[in-house]
């Protein structure tokens, strides 16, 4: 018999992709169907890099494992400015077909045990799992100010991992986050790097959505530990190009070997990113004005979406820290947890099931993120809406406000409207309910 790994066969199905096919069979049915569940940047790509593309079509020969030499220069002198000098000088750049990959090929080069802060991405555990590794859960707080890391709670995590013979030997840190829309902030991160110095642990940190920051800065943790931080990045989310699959990673020097160990990966595995993806991508790296409003424009649109989405759901009781960034909100619905108990909603995947059995809307369950079962969260993609007409409307002078959403996003106010239903109806115990 032709059988799958043991690793495979016990890794669950991808949630994102599953809330996703169920949204299109829903939607092949007519059904009208609320998409909070899939995180896709809805905009078009900018003329400028459609043109570098088709100009780039004659390119078919294998390039070099690390990436063109153009495209390594153009995101060196571009992310120069971010990072500064000390972490540039201290980095090797590569390429590959998306961040994901190089998240995987680090996790899969650093020998140990990942530290992965409690909510994070989807990928990150299976990842881990697939590499035969163990998961050490550190956790995290959620506010107004943001997404935090405590660093004592963090040493304890690291010294509680050692002392039950776990090696935790690298960290994955994520803003602004999926699946919060929160970001660390920028005062907080030293104290993060020097722990993982003092404790020898490398630093992943995966800045995809570095650029979509409502309030316009930058926020990263590389240059407070560069001998020991590794960046992954893309052009995915703020400039929408998931499906180009283009991603870079800057690789410390000091971590001894590293670099060589990634180039192996790569010619073992995708050998190169095409050839005419990388020559186009060349354009999306040299700071010109047309590209760098895009980027702003659609992130201006990203806040209003996300930040309506915050206000929304506080307006109904629910706890919704106020986005920061990326596309998404993590509500937890905590407050209703005894009416919720009574109408025999017990779990993320409870919640998450009412919502799209009942009212077509589709979220991601936050136990998909490392939440406990009984964490009462879920994840909010707030992407549900015609990216172009959007932008077109606020490159053509749309003011960004209430009308605007109106207009160009009635699915989100729905879904906000969804979940003032949804709470008012499970979320308190009224004599009818109560058996
Ligand atoms: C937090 C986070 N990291 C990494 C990725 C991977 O992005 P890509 O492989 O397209 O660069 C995603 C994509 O959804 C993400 O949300």
């Amino acid at each position: 018999m032709i059988e799958l790994t043991k690793i495979i066969r016990e890794l669950p199905h991808s949630p994102t992709l599953w809330a996703n096919d169920l949204v299109h069979a829903k939607r092949a049915n007519d059904e009208t169907v609320y998409h909070m569940g899939f995180g896709e940047s809805p905009f078009p790509v900018p003329d400028r890099l459609k043109n570098a593309l088709a100009d780039a079509a004659h390119r078919k020969e294998y390039l070099t494992v690390d990436g063109l030499n153009d495209l390594v220069d153009a995101v060196r002198e571009y992310y120069r400015p971010i990072y500064g000098d000390a972490y540039i000088d201290a980095t090797d750049i590569i390429v590959a077909p998306g961040s994901k990959l190089i998240l995987y090929a680090l996790q899969m080069a650093i020998e140990g045990d990942l530290l992965m802060p409690v909510p994070s991405w989807v990928s990150y555990d299976p990842q881990a799992k697939m590499l035969h590794t163990d998961v050490i859960k550190v956790p995290t707080i959620l506010d107004d100010a943001g997404y935090h890391i405590d660093p004592e709670a963090l040493r304890k995590a690291i010294t509680d991992a050692r002392a039950q013979g776990k090696n935790p030997s690298k960290i994955i840190i994520n803003a602004p986050s999926n699946p919060t829309g929160l970001s660390i902030p920028s005062e907080e991160l030293p104290a993060i790097a020097k722990i993982c110095q003092e404790e020898g642990v490398l630093i992943i940190s995966d800045e995809i959505y570095g650029f979509v920051s409502f309030d316009g800065k930058y926020r990263t943790i590389a240059p407070h530990a560069a001998e020991i931080t590794a960046v992954t990045t893309g052009l995915s989310k703020h400039l929408s190009l998931g499906g180009w699959r283009i991603g870079v990673g800057f690789i410390p020097k000091g971590v001894d070997g590293l670099h060589n160990a990634m180039r192996c990966i790569i010619s073992e595995t995708w050998s190169c990113v095409s050839a005419p993806v990388q020559q186009a991508c060349v354009e999306a790296y040299k700071g010109h004005q047309d590209i760098e409003d895009h980027i702003k424009e659609c992130t201006d649109i990203h806040s209003l979406m996300n930040k309506t989405i915050s206000k929304g759901l506080q307006s109904h009781g629910i706890i919704a820290p106020m986005a920061q960034g990326a596309f998404y909100n993590y509500p937890d619905f905590e407050p209703f947890r005894e009416a919720f108990a009574v109408n025999g909603l017990n779990t993320s995947q409870d919640i998450h099931e009412i919502l799209l059995n009942e009212y077509n809307l589709a979220t991601l369950p936050g136990k998909a993120f490392g939440a406990e079962e009984d964490v009462l969260t879920l994840r909010l993609s707030g992407c549900d809406y015609d990216g172009a007409a959007a932008l077109a409307a606020y490159q053509s002078g749309a003011s960004l406000d209430q009308a605007f959403i109106e207009k160009y996003a009635p699915h989100i106010l729905k879904s906000i409207t969804i979940f003032g239903e949804f709470v008012a109806k499970y979320g308190f115990i009224s004599k009818s309910n109560v058996a």
